[in-house]
């Protein structure tokens, strides 16, 4: 049985991931720490407070719970990178290279989460290929390449297994995510059921992928327990469920709110990032070498993110 450790567990990926490998591996198998307290996730299982950028804090967690798996998950996303870059690259970069570090000296398993921001202007923006030009224009897509590199520099050299996957703006209803390009994605169902109305800041032709929270959480756990001799790639997987703009989305969310109103307030710095993402990727490499295959598109995710929500905003009177 696995032991792991979730760094970064309080956020919109951790706070479901860390319940799902507690169903799978057993809740004491899985230790969640935050720089915060998060009670939701103390009150099922191990949960200890710890600051990612601190290495010696870390690597004493991952010697007492006698850790074998790190998922480290701390970034600072797309657009909040853009308000200060230099924070972003040292936190960002910092639990990642201390998440590799400890792992290199205790012998753990890293998956770190890369992104559709790993790649810029100049790659191909139909289909884009898992291996061609990555030159982002963002400080969250420079963290994620070089994140990448370092992630098969630590295979190739320690013969650390390290995994990654280049996830899509993932859509959820439990934690919101905190300032990427893709939240409006998240935000739109939010306010359909608030106030019938949303304004949108990114541009409405713009596609980018996105991916539902039970489809993320699946091609996590499927890509750690791949057959290692299967994996052509490491760090990092294309993977692909859906695409689509503003436009699509409000245009499905009409089909539950016939009244929904959609207008638009673009942000410029959301503007130049969405449009230097690609329009969808080519995921037949995750395909191929872990079995990667969706069951969530956007007719299904937007019933289930309604009626979420909804039950969400219900409950919070
Ligand atoms: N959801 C992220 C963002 O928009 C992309 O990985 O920053």
């Amino acid at each position: 049985m696995k032991r792991i450790l979730i760094v970064g567990a309080g956020g919109q990926i951790g706070s479901e991931l860390t319940p799902y490998l507690r169903a799978i591996y057993g809740e004491a198998n899985v230790v969640a720490t935050d720089v915060r307290e998060c009670k939701a996730l103390a009150e099922t299982g191990p949960f200890e407070v710890l600051d990612a950028l601190n290495p010696t804090n870390m690597a004493s967690v991952v010697a007492r719970h006698r850790i074998d798996t790190i998922f480290n998950l701390v970034a600072l996303l797309s657009a909040v990178g853009e308000r200060n870059p230099q924070m972003a690259w040292g936190v960002n970069m910092g639990a990642l290279l201390n998440s590799l570090e400890v792992a290199r000296q205790h012998h753990c398993a890293v998956f770190t989460p890369s992104s559709i921001g790993a790649f810029g202007p100049s790659s191909p923006k139909d289909g884009t290929p898992q291996d061609t030009i990555m030159q982002p224009t963002t400080i969250y897509g420079i963290c994620k390449v070089t994140g990448e590199l370092l992630g098969n520099y630590y295979a190739h050299k320690y013969g650390l297994d390290t995994r990654s996957i280049r996830f899509p703006g993932i859509i959820s209803n439990k934690t919101l995510p905190g300032g990427g390009t893709t939240d409006y994605a998240v935000e739109i169902y939010y306010e359909a059921i608030r106030h019938g109305r949303y304004t949108c800041a990114v541009p409405h032709d713009v596609y980018m992928d996105m991916i539902y929270m039970p489809d993320a959480l699946k091609a996590v756990v499927e890509l750690m327990e791949a057959d290692p001799a299967r994996l052509r790639h490491r760090n990092s997987f294309n993977i692909a469920s859906m695409s689509f703009t503003p436009e699509i989305i409000a245009a499905e969310i009409r089909r539950h709110i016939p009244t929904f109103e959609m207008t638009y307030d673009v942000d410029p710095v959301k503007d130049e990032i969405s449009r230097s993402w690609p329009n969808y990727l080519d995921d037949s490499c995750a395909r191929e070498e872990w079995g990667w295959k969706p069951d969530w598109d956007l007719a299904r995710t937007t019933e289930d993110m309604l009626a979420a929500v909804r039950r969400k905003l219900e409950a919070e009177k």
